[in-house]
């Protein structure tokens, strides 16, 4: 069995060893061929570095989401980014269907599977019909394959596959050629669009 994870005791204890100080790798290679354009939502966004690069890239607004309200106490805004707490299980109604984007890095692989195709659901119910979810998802941070240790929790493709293909068509899946020293082949990009 899984416990749950006091996410913000791990931010308040200085143990948040995921957080790396700048946005992903792979988001930066991705944005500076495609930024991502109008609302974008960043579940589980942390420090908010991945939130800033998003919005420094062009977007309208993006809002970080995250249940630690630690996380972002104390981080830079930009003048299109918002930071707010709360969890990906319980949006806002104002939520329904209002982004363009959503972006995953690093939140996939923090929920528990039992809890994954909840995930599934509330990411395609914050995105606009035709939205695109662009996940750089950690598929194998742990080496050992032992389910009921974690967070973090690891993934396959086949399970991406069987958990998005009822909401999501995919348009692109690749690993990423640029990744955190230590995560290099571990990940896939994935760009999903919302049927
Ligand atoms: C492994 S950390 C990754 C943070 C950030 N994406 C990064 O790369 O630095 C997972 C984050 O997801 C947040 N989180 C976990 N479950 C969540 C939920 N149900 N709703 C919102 N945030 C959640 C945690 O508080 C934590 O900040």
């Amino acid at each position: 069995m899984t416990t749950e994870t006091d996410w913000e005791a791990l931010y308040q204890s200085g143990e948040a060893q995921w957080d790396k100080g700048i946005a992903a790798p792979a988001l930066l290679a991705f944005l500076a061929e495609s930024p991502l354009t109008g609302r974008v939502l960043v579940p589980g966004c942390g420090r908010g570095h991945d939130v800033r690069a998003i919005a420094a890239a062009g977007a309208e607004e993006v809002i970080g989401l995250d249940l630690a309200p630690s996380a972002f106490a104390d981080v830079e805004a930009l003048p299109n980014t918002r930071f707010i707490v709360g969890d990906l299980f319980a949006l806002p109604p104002a939520f329904a269907s209002a982004f363009d984007a959503v972006f995953e890095h690093t939140c996939y692989c923090a929920i528990p599977r039992e809890r994954r195709d909840d995930y599934v659901q509330a990411v395609a119910s914050a995105l606009k019909p035709g939205g695109v979810l662009l996940g750089i998802f950690y598929l194998n941070p742990r080496d050992d394959l032992d389910p009921t240790l974690g967070p973090p929790f690891n993934a396959t493709l086949d399970e991406l596959d069987t958990r998005f293909s009822e909401h999501f068509t995919l348009l692109r899946s690749e690993t990423p050629t640029v990744a955190f020293p230590g995560r290099e082949n571990r990940e896939v990009l994935r760009l999903l669009q919302k049927k």
